[in-house]
């Protein structure tokens, strides 16, 4: 039986790791580390920093590759096939390190419930006949790290919310019945193609982290100084996480 722990650690920020999730860490046996490519190594670094300020030298700690996601595939069936290679690789490495079971625990960015797909591949696993139980200790998102840097309420008074990504807000256009819209994974800046009028927008990127960069103001001045700094920023740094809230004054 492998005893699977996905702990949420936030968004960069170590002090925002909660005492669960050290206890959890502790807890394990095993701690798995996804390394991605050469641009993300900062995430990399940074996790394997958490596991060096919390753990004693009683977890073992491993690193594996994770399988790259073929862009050229549609969207949906490249993810997809990805999370099957994922869920192989988890495979690989508990057979190798955890042969007669254990507790093993995965740092999953912000938290597990919002775009992150650790539970579905968990379940792949399953699925495939792994005795697994899944354990997810809670951590701070990257929403949530952004209304604190701004200090604002994520809603309007008694009003919803639309959590969604760059891709969805570009090819949909302002989702109806809206008025505040968060928006993550947006590689492009969809928020450029929308019109502007009565919105607001709260931007952040490198949340929690030493460079983290904050905008916010009327879409129409500032969405064009966020594509200049996030290009900046990119260029600076290599690589960027960033995401932001929308809001639009109900007609
Ligand atoms: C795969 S999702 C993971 C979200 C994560 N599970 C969470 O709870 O926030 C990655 C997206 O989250 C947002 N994000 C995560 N960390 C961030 C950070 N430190 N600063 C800004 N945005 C961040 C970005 O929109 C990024 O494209």
């Amino acid at each position: 039986m492998i005893d699977l722990h996905l702990i949420g650690i936030g968004t960069g920020n170590p002090d925002h790791l909660t005492r669960a999730a050290e206890a959890a860490m502790r807890a394990a046996d095993l701690i798995l580390l996804p390394r991605k490519r050469a641009d993300t190594a900062d995430l990399y670094n940074l996790r394997r920093a958490l596991c060096d300020a919390v753990l004693t030298p009683n977890t073992r700690v491993v690193a594996f590759d994770l399988p790259v996601r073929d862009a050229a595939a549609g969207y949906l069936t490249g993810v997809r096939a990805w999370h099957a290679a994922i869920a192989d690789a988890w495979a690989t490495q508990i057979a190798t390190h955890l042969p007669g079971g254990g507790r093993l625990a995965l740092l999953v960015w912000g938290d597990p419930s919002l775009y992150d797909s650790t539970l579905r591949i968990a379940a792949r696993l399953r699925a495939g006949g792994l005795e697994l139980r899944v354990t997810v200790v809670p951590g701070i998102t990257s929403l949530q790290a952004l209304t604190a840097a701004h200090a604002i309420p994520l809603n309007d008074l008694g009003a919803p919310v639309l959590i969604t990504t760059g891709r969805q807000l570009a090819t949909r256009g302002w989702p109806t019945d809206a008025t505040t819209v968060a928006v993550m994974l947006d590689g492009e800046g969809a928020f450029a193609k929308l019109d502007p009028t009565d919105t607001q927008i709260w931007w952040s990127a490198y949340l929690g982290m030493p460079q983290q960069a904050l905008l916010a103001g009327p879409l129409a001045e500032t969405g064009p100084a966020i594509l200049a700094r996030r290009s900046e920023l990119r260029a600076d740094h290599g690589w960027i996480m960033d995401c932001y809230l929308l809001r639009r004054t109900p007609a």
